[in-house]
């Protein structure tokens, strides 16, 4: 059961993404609620279909966007699977917002690296949005985004929207591309061996399968990040989302409740442990 009563939210609209994977847009039934929700970006919520179950889902939309909220979901299992039939007018339940989103007063004036893996592109594009609502108060943004196959990118125009914005580059990463892939064909990690002036001093934000992060992680050191700049968000099953239950435990953290969003040096020596 829920810790607290979930809100009742409506799906305003249902974007199919790819293969498996959906955008649900969401607004409170209640006005009052629509109005004084707010979250950071980083954060994620539980969405709750009675008689099935909650899921932990990041969220995706624009934190200056007071009408509705979006939630990008693959479709795996028993939950995401019943979310991906709701259509508009349907009725759910969400708790949230939950946890610590991205570091972003450690990151006002600095050049900043986003990367992501799959997936991983929907809990940053909060955070790539408020950036460019605030585009002078951050140094230089750089977005890397890397997919299993070329035709795997989802938002590909608003990437390419994105790269045209002042001071802002994007590199696109396919480990199998098709005809056309304008990115590399390699690891998103070969990225940053590409990248005019280096990426020496810039705070980064990582998003994606875990060992795409450590491994992604383990290169911004070597390519003159300091360990303390370097921001991962993780996944682990949840129950509660509110470090009550011990579900997304964690060595000593609750990464419903510490996280999901926590330093490297924080995470180089619990990652990869196994039954951790
Ligand atoms: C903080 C946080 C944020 C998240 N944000 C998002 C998000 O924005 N979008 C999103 O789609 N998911 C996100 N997830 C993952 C999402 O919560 C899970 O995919 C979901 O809980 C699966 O529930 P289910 O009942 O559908 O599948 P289950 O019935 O629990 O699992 C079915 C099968 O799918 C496998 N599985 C479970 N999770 C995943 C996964 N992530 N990828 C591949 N296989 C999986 C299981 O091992 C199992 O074999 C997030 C998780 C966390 C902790
Ligand atoms: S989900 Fe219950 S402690 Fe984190």
């Amino acid at each position: 059961m829920p810790e607290t009563p979930p809100a009742e939210v409506e799906v305003v609209e249902h974007i199919a993404e790819g293969r498996d994977i959906f955008t649900l847009r969401l607004r409170f039934t209640d006005p009052a609620q629509r109005t004084n929700w707010r979250f950071a970006p980083g954060q994620f919520d539980m969405l709750y279909l009675p008689g099935v179950g909650e899921v932990p889902i990041s969220i995706a939309s624009d934190v200056d966007e007071r009408e509705s909220l979006a939630h990008t979901v693959r479709a795996v299992g028993r939950v995401t699977r019943a979310l991906a039939q709701l259509r508009p007018g349907d009725r759910l339940g969400l708790r949230g917002p939950f946890g610590q989103g991205w570091p972003l007063d450690a990151a006002g004036g600095r050049d900043l690296l986003v990367i992501t893996g799959g997936l991983g592109c929907a809990p940053a594009v909060s955070v790539i949005r408020h950036v460019m609502r605030r585009r002078s108060h951050y140094g230089r943004l750089t977005i890397l985004q890397g997919v299993r196959h070329s035709d795997d990118l989802l938002w590909r125009a608003q990437y390419e929207a994105w790269a045209q914005q002042p001071d802002t580059r994007v590199l696109l990463a396919a480990d199998v591309a098709g005809p056309g892939w304008p990115g590399h064909q390699g690891l998103v990690t070969e990225l940053l061996d590409r990248l005019p002036g280096g990426c020496a001093g810039a705070l980064a934000m990582i998003c994606g399968p875990e060992p795409m992060m450590t491994a992604v992680a383990r290169a911004l050191e070597q390519h003159g990040v300091a360990a303390e700049d370097i921001w991962l968000s993780l996944e682990r099953n949840m129950h509660c989302g509110v470090g009550h239950c011990g579900h997304c435990q964690l060595g000593p953290l609750f990464v419903c409740r510490d996280g999901p969003v926590l330093p490297w040096p924080t995470l180089r020596p619990l990652l990869g442990i196994r039954g951790l």
